[in-house]
């Protein structure tokens, strides 16, 4: 099998220089490109902080921190990429900009370089056209932080060849010590596709309902997620799942529509942690209004709701996905669980939402979702493999024996 032995990414902020600490930390030469040598300085530095920090946690020894940080590259310049054997794209959610990426690099490296994208919904197949290397363009998706999530997808576009899943797959696996899964290409392939109903129900819960978020992110950390929905899109940005939700209505309609409270939030630049405002982080030194005040204006009329209700409707939305994927064969049952345990945290003593939708019973699972989907609207209609496996009554795991 071909080796890689040096690695590039292109765009250095946070998801990038993530992957770039990552591929060091394991040993691998890394060169991170950015659009100007300011803010290829700019990536650098806050890479080797990362080291800086391992250190004072205790996590990696300073000589070997210096060590790694001696693997780490950073240039504004294509031509400094020819000696790399991967490329790893994390710029913006844009296609047109991620084509002309690869287009321009197409042209001057070397035919065995493979390009991956970390494109978080975006079509690998349509990526492909703009390089004539087709079977090597493929989808390798970290999740945030990079440093730190064990999950990575590994999606195929039409063109993808076998000998770069598996290359893909073992690089993942043995150079970065990641757990890799396959997933069939589709608008936000697998744990980005689960994790879509449950963030919007999440948001629409603050503009339909009085529950305040402080108790919705109590019941979620109850059930085991190791972070609330509101915290967790403070942390990713409201603007990156923003532009992941729009790459959603593209691919799915009516039933991934964005909630309006998101555009509000856009529009009045309230971008999470790094912007100094989004659900939970409010800094009124930068002129930004509580939440509650927004709330009050933009949204009179909102109803009392148990919190346990809209604690399920996040789940259910969540768990119905599921039985989509696997009912359009985007991934094995198996990685399904995997997915969503190592790639968003999914409590790991519960396995995963299969898992978790069979304890709780698939066919209260399937009544709550027919009552959900009369309430509020076809979103929750449930997948057609949930009826059949209520129908037949199989189970969607076998049964270990002993
Ligand atoms: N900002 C940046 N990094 C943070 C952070 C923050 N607010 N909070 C924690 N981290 C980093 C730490 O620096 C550390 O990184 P390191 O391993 O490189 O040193 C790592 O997270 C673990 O930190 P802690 O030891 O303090 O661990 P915690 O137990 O507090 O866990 C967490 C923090 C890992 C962020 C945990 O809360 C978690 O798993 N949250 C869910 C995160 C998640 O779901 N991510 C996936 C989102 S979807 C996605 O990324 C897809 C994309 O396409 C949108």
């Amino acid at each position: 099998m071909q080796a890689i032995y040096k690695v590039a990414v292109i765009g250095g902020g946070a998801m990038g220089q993530g992957i770039v600490s990552l591929n060091a930390r394991q040993g691998i030469p890394v060169v991170v490109k950015e659009i100007n040598k300011e803010l290829a300085q700019k990536a650098l530095k806050k890479v080797h902080k990362k080291f800086d920090s391992w250190v004072a946690k205790g996590k990696m020894l300073a000589d070997n921190a210096e060590d790694r940080k001696m693997l780490v590259q950073s240039t504004s310049d294509f031509d400094d990429l020819t000696d790399v054997d991967l490329i790893i794209e994390a710029v913006f959610e844009t296609m047109d900009v991620k084509k002309k990426i690869f287009k321009e690099l197409d042209t001057i490296l070397p035919e065995h370089v493979i390009f991956a994208t970390n494109t978080s919904a975006l079509s690998i197949t349509e990526m492909a056209t703009a390089t004539n290397r087709p079977g090597k363009v493929a989808g390798l998706h970290f999740f945030n932080p990079a440093t730190f999530m064990p999950l990575v997808e590994i999606i195929s576009g039409e063109k993808t060849s076998k000998e770069t899943i598996d290359l893909l797959e073992d690089f993942a696996k043995n150079s970065l010590g990641k757990v890799p899964i396959r997933v069939k290409e589709c608008p936000g392939f697998l744990v980005n596709r689960l994790l879509m109903p449950y963030l919007n129900e999440a948001i629409l819960l603050l503009s339909e309902t009085t529950l305040p978020l402080e108790k919705i992110e109590e019941e979620v950390a109850r059930f085991g997620w190791p972070m609330g929905p509101y915290t967790l899109l403070d942390f990713l940005g409201i603007d990156v799942a923003a532009e992941v939700t729009k790459i959603f209505e593209e691919g799915y309609g009516d039933r991934a529509e964005a909630p309006p409270l998101m555009e509000i939030m856009i529009k009045s630049g309230r971008f999470g942690q790094k912007a100094g405002a989004g659900f939970f982080v409010v800094d009124e030194t930068k002129g930004f209004k509580p939440l509650s005040e927004i709330l009050e204006k933009e949204f009179p009329g909102r109803k009392d709701m148990p919190v346990e209700e809209g604690f399920r409707r996040m789940m259910l939305g969540l768990v119905n996905e599921a039985f989509l994927c696997l009912e359009e064969n985007i991934s094995t049952a198996e990685d399904i669980e995997t997915g969503c345990k190592y790639g968003i945290g999914f409590p790991a003593t519960l396995e995963g939402p299969l898992h978790w939708a069979e304890s709780e019973g698939l066919a209260k699972i399937l009544e709550d979702l027919k009552r959900f989907e009369k309430t509020y609207g076809p979103r929750f209609k449930p997948a057609k493999n949930l009826e059949e496996y209520v129908k037949t009554g199989q189970k969607i795991f076998k049964e270990e024996t002993w």
